[in-house]
């Protein structure tokens, strides 16, 4: 495999390994199911106002890059609550994920839900939209949930995402907060040019929103991931975090000890990580960006 081909996102079965990897050792999880049962009734579904679905129309929701639904059947879990009658598109590009959203949202309190699974990028399946009837197909809420780091030109992807969106809809936009920043690696590093620590986070979302003068509100949540299995190189879980982590397949076998160990070095420093219990934790906050668009009286 050369350089080129190397890319952790176009190698679907291996992109699908390491995030799995990466969110058995990340609070990830299990914070994002806390923040659905908290936060997101008050932030989102209390402010879906019951008149969006006057006179029997389903509540129509959209997920962008859901991977196996885990996020998205929680969502949706809470939104029915309050709108039993939903229909629920999801655009997600790896088949594998689509089969495993499948099979989770066959549980019981899923099944009244009427889902439509496009296998697709978020570009393709704007583009054929706008080929057909935006209008028609509008919806009531919006979610991409850590998954804008890989949509190409920001500005234009949330243009387009409000674009998708009814009046007095919600866009709900998850990215990780500002603090991953790869000016904290010294230059001397050598890291591939799309990594974690450089990819898009909330503050150049708010910078967009800012621009285009579109009112939102945020939370930002703490969240951990023990990387203490990168620093033994024969650990599998350890590779597999580490490709996560500089989102490139087999980092550790195609470069150097030395590169290897000068990263190490630098993910042990105290201002990226800390020790608890002995474990090496990275820090991995997020922020939940919520844009209500305006309704016409
Ligand atoms: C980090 S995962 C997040 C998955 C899930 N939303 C979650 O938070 O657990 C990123 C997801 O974005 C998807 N993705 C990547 N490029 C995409 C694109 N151009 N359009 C839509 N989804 C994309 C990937 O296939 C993957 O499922």
């Amino acid at each position: 495999m050369d350089s080129n081909n190397r890319r952790l996102l176009d190698n679907h079965n291996h992109y699908a390994r390491a995030f799995d990897v990466f969110c058995k050792y990340s609070s990830k999880h299990e914070i994002l199911s806390k923040w659905a049962e908290e936060v997101f009734p008050k932030v989102v579904v209390e402010k879906l106002s019951k008149g969006l679905v006057e006179g029997g129309t389903k509540l129509r929701t959209l997920g962008i890059g859901s991977a196996s639904g885990f996020m998205d059947c929680k969502l949706i879990s809470c939104i029915l609550r309050k709108f039993p009658d939903v229909c629920s598109t999801i655009v997600e590009p790896m088949l594998s994920y689509i089969d495993r959203f499948k099979e989770n949202a066959a549980e019981e309190s899923l099944l009244s839900v009427e889902w439509h699974w496009n296998q697709t990028m978020w570009q393709q399946y704007y583009d054929d939209l706008t080929l057909t009837d935006i209008p028609s197909t509008k919806f009531h809420f919006v979610s991409s949930i850590h998954s804008l780091y890989y949509i190409p030109n920001l500005e234009k992807t949330i243009k387009e995402f409000l674009a998708c969106l009814e009046d007095g809809g919600i866009l709900l936009l998850i990215l990780s907060s500002d603090y991953s920043d790869v000016r904290r690696f010294p230059k001397r590093c050598q890291l591939p040019d799309e990594n974690f620590f450089n990819q898009k986070n909330a503050e150049d979302i708010k910078q967009v929103l800012k621009t285009l003068s579109i009112p939102f509100e945020t939370t930002r949540v703490e969240s951990f991931v023990d990387i203490t299995p990168c620093f033994d190189s024969n650990n599998k879980d350890g590779q597999m975090l580490f490709d996560f982590l500089m989102q490139e397949v087999h980092f550790h076998f195609n470069k150097s000890p030395i590169v290897i160990e000068d990263i190490l070095k630098r993910l042990s420093e105290p201002d990226l990580t800390s020790t608890v219990d002995g474990k090496t934790m990275l820090r991995n906050d997020w922020e939940a960006i919520v844009i209500q668009k305006k309704q016409e009286i």
